[in-house]
């Protein structure tokens, strides 16, 4: 198949370039204000443009992990996260549909409260934050769009990465550095392993699935928990990470703390497997030295 990858210059589309071409197809990818090398310029904001780019790359499937996903600056500015979570992801959807090709957009476990979680794909949404908010109404945007529509919502998203800023990254980095961390004890989620998340949804892709699935890691646990078995799987002292409460971090946006993807519905349908946390941090370590 032939896909374009709107936000390819980002964690997730890297990755997704790379499954896509691993697995034989033909992918080309935008960037928006991170220019890369290979990747063609494209503002999902600005709706002509969009639609011209789609017409021009004869997809048969458009990815858009394009996304404002810093969900504090989202916070003071919502005008923007709506302009480019939804309309700008509507945009494209409308684009992909006008030539016949299948979408995907990438949302997130922050369309829910943190109070019964992990969640299910049909569990009932409601998002504490703008960027939560964004990608909720951008998901319905979509979905209501275009029949060929898939919603992948994932969490806390981490491994090899170009840009090294994900997570387990700034773990390292401080870690290693000898800086302290404040990392939530509170915050219950599911890490997910990036080359994962990329082939599960490569492989929806292939098999022309739709709808709204969870793509995230196999297991639950809290942010404190992720970061001591990332410290055991690299070899870091842990001694220096301190357990705080979300709200000791003030940050602007409210978090969804008992949260979590359940993932059954995509480990009963999909080949491509969902690593646990520690299975995925391993890999990590892997590729980081050179042997994945
Ligand atoms: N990472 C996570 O833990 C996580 C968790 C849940 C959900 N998600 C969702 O998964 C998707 C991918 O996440 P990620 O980690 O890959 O994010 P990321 O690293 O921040 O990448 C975001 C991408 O969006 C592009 N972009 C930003 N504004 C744009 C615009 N106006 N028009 C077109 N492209 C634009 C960026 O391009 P430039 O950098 O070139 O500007 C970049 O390629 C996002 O939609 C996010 O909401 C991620």
């Amino acid at each position: 198949m032939r896909a374009l990858v709107i936000g390819a210059s980002g964690q997730v589309g890297g990755c997704l370039l790379e499954a896509l071409r691993a697995r034989g197809h033909e992918a080309i990818g935008t960037h928006a204000h991170h220019p890369l090398e290979g990747l063609g310029h494209l503002d999902v904001t600005d709706p002509a443009t969009v639609e011209r780019a789609v017409r021009e790359a004869r997809p048969d499937w458009v990815l858009c992990p394009a996304g404002l996903t810093h969900v504090d600056y989202c916070e003071e500015h919502p005008a923007e996260a709506f302009a480019i979570n939804r309309d700008g992801a509507l945009a494209a959807a409308r684009a992909a549909s006008r030539v016949g090709a299948g979408f995907v957009f990438f949302s997130t476990e922050y369309v829910f409260d943190g109070t019964g979680g992990p969640y299910a794909e049909d569990d009932a949404a409601r998002p504490l934050s703008f960027y939560g908010r964004s990608k909720w109404e951008g998901e319905r945007a979509v979905l209501g769009e275009m029949p060929r529509a898939v919603v992948v919502r994932t969490t806390v998203v981490y491994g090899p990465d170009r840009q090294e800023k994900n997570f387990v990254y700034q773990l390292i980095r401080n870690c290693r550095s000898g800086q302290g961390m404040r990392i939530p004890a509170d915050q219950v989620s599911s890490p997910t392993y990036n080359v994962d998340l990329a082939q599960a949804t490569v492989e929806l892709c292939e098999r022309n699935l739709g709808g709204v699935y969870h793509l995230a890691g196999d297991g639950v646990m809290d942010r404190f928990e992720f970061a001591r078995i990332a410290c055991e799987v690299f070899g870091l002292d842990a001694s220096r990470l301190t357990p705080v409460t979300t709200a000791e971090l003030g940050q602007k946006a409210s978090r969804p703390l008992k949260a979590g993807l359940g993932i059954a519905k995509a480990k009963g349908v999909l080949k491509t497997p969902l690593k646990s946390p520690e299975a995925g941090l391993r890999a990590m370590r892997e590729v980081l030295e050179g042997r994945g």
